[in-house]
């Protein structure tokens, strides 16, 4: 009987132990869900053989799947990498129909890879498990094409510059138990491009392209 309590006791103690801690230092998670891509854009006009025509582009916004892996540095610092399958935007003439092709100038798809340093500052032994985390990311851009109808007007050739920059995240992993969570992050991530493309072989550009979405995940994660 008293080695059965000792049992117990030394269980008891096991799972205090394991409940102590949300992460540890050397855990590595998965997190699978949902991340929408909205941007906050705003452009330079589209420029044709030197002139402005006085009509700038928006970039609308794409959800698709999000995964998402971290490395615990230490118990509270991850290392994050986010991945996703690509995005493709619609991009719109800024006003309705100017060129009378309709308001649908082409669309874009990129992916947008982000590493991410995450620091937890919540109790460790909370269920809730905050963190803010910085980060760089480089979005690179495929598959730009114009639509049908402006494609028959004379434009091609669309492409767009790759982007590098800053990203910042607000996020929260909520412990179900001791391998499974649930995770909810915003992250700002600056992305800006220059689009390039030829109208009946003149060469034309958008200069500036700010994409700068808000990039939002909901998803399941795993404490391997
Ligand atoms: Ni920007």
């Amino acid at each position: 009987m008293k080695k059965l309590f000792t049992s117990l006791a030394v269980l008891a103690s096991v799972s205090v132990v394991q409940q102590a801690s949300a992460f540890d230092k050397g855990d590595i998670i998965a997190r699978v869900g949902a991340v929408n891509v909205n941007p906050n854009d705003s452009s330079s006009n589209i420029n044709v053989g030197g002139s402005d025509l006085g009509i700038d582009v928006s970039v609308d916004d794409d959800t698709q799947l999000g995964l998402n892996f971290a490395y615990f540095l230490t118990d509270r610092v991850n290392l994050e990498v986010l991945a996703a399958t690509p995005f493709t935007h619609d991009v719109d003439f800024g006003v309705t129909d100017p060129l009378g092709t309709g308001t649908q100038l082409g669309e874009v798809t990129h992916l947008p890879p982000t590493i991410s340093i995450n620091y937890y500052f919540n109790d460790p032994a909370s269920a809730f498990q905050p963190y803010v985390g910085l980060g760089v990311n480089y979005t690179v851009f495929f598959d730009e094409e114009f639509t049908g109808a402006n494609e028959a007007a004379g434009l091609d050739d669309l492409s767009l510059d790759d982007s590098f920059g800053l990203a910042a995240q607000l996020g929260l992993d909520y412990m179900l138990n001791d391998k499974w969570f649930l995770n909810g992050s915003i992250r700002y991530i600056d992305i800006d491009t220059e689009a390039s493309f030829r109208l009946n072989g003149t060469k034309g550009e958008v200069r500036k392209i700010e994409i700068d979405p808000l990039v939002s995940m909901i998803s399941v994660g795993y404490r391997f």
